[in-house]
């Protein structure tokens, strides 16, 4: 089901997508008060399955926490959410984004006497940089725009106002010629792109920047670190001076959105041999070998949905190609 069609749960009930409509007066909408999440549910042999969903919804109850919103759902409630609303999309594979926001009530900046109201959507979603970009890799630069500085926006939340800097971010690469821009932190130091981590692989040693470089501590950079260091490599949290991008061996991006995409050049300047490097494509065989269900799941990451009698009960790891 592409973007725009099926059904959309909001505060508890599915609309129709051309319904799922809030007031113009909403809190979220002038003070860009929400959080959100964005996971992917996987189609494999063995049946579908949501990626390391638990985490998601964590993440998303603490964001809500950091903005003083409290969630109208529990971990589990919101994971019921989430899995009805696939099941009645009627989707094997899909991403999805459930959203917490500050709805209709007063206009000050003031948020408190605003509702706090809830809606999940789920989608079919390909490749987010384009279909050739983790094959073959994609072209960045490094943004003029800096990721905000401790204090002021709280980079640990993903809220819907921070994305007011990644979209800074990204329109100014697209309109450069670019896939995707790589901030640094007020320090100048590397932190992420406008949607997603980074690695870089130099003589066998993986690193990414730490926590405190202003960066959304992602899922998929939590799992790629876990598997790399399961492969037996090298893996350093560390601040990394911009410079430190153009002399990698290897560079890629992480995501939910770009799952394991190779940095190709950073500012035109070619990243190792300008294609995905044998770390990276490493990494990604073992990410998707997990994700479709290839391989036992031994970090107990994929949540399997009963769509259908066929598929229940079915161990992961049992058969089955990569169908993405
Ligand atoms: C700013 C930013 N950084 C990093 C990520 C990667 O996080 P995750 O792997 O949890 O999707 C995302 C995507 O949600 C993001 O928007």
């Amino acid at each position: 089901m592409a973007f725009g069609t099926g059904k959309i749960w909001m505060n508890g009930s599915f609309v129709e997508w051309a319904d799922a409509r809030i007031h113009i007066g909403s809190h979220v909408i002038h003070y860009g008060t929400g959080v959100f999440e964005g996971a992917r549910c996987y189609r494999t042999q063995n049946g579908s399955a949501c990626f390391r969903l638990d985490d998601h919804v964590v993440r998303l109850i603490n964001s809500a926490k950091i903005y003083r919103m409290d969630s109208p759902l529990d971990r589990e409630g919101w994971v019921r959410a989430i899995e009805s609303t696939i099941r009645e999309n009627n989707l094997k594979a899909c991403y999805i984004r459930p959203i917490m926001y500050r709805g209709y009530s007063a206009l000050g900046v003031n948020p408190l006497p605003c509702p706090v109201d809830i809606a999940v959507m789920v989608w079919e979603w390909g490749a987010y940089l384009g279909p050739e970009a983790q094959d073959k890799g994609v072209d960045v630069r490094i943004s003029s725009w800096n990721r905000m500085a401790p204090n002021t926006f709280p980079a640990m939340a993903k809220s819907t106002a921070n994305y007011a800097n990644a979209a800074l971010i990204k329109m100014e690469a697209v309109l450069d010629g670019y896939s995707e821009g790589i901030a640094l932190d007020v320090n100048g130091f590397v932190s992420e792109g406008s949607g997603q981590n980074l690695f870089i692989v130099r003589n066998g040693v993986i690193s990414t920047p730490p926590v405190s470089a202003s960066i959304l501590p992602g899922i998929t950079r939590d799992s790629v670190m876990t598997i790399a260091r399961g492969l037996g490599f090298d893996v350093r949290e560390e601040l990394m001076p911009r410079e430190m991008l153009y002399l990698a061996d290897e560079a890629f991006f992480v995501g939910t959105a770009v799952e394991i995409t190779p940095i190709r050049s950073v500012d035109k300047i070619v990243i190792g041999a300008g294609q995905r490097g044998p770390v990276t494509a490493a990494l990604h065989r073992a990410f998707f070998e997990i994700v479709s269900g290839e391989v036992p799941d031994t970090h107990n990451w994929l949540k399997w949905l009963d769509l259908d009698e066929s598929t229940r009960n079915q161990p992961a790891g049992t058969a089955g190609a990569n169908v993405r």
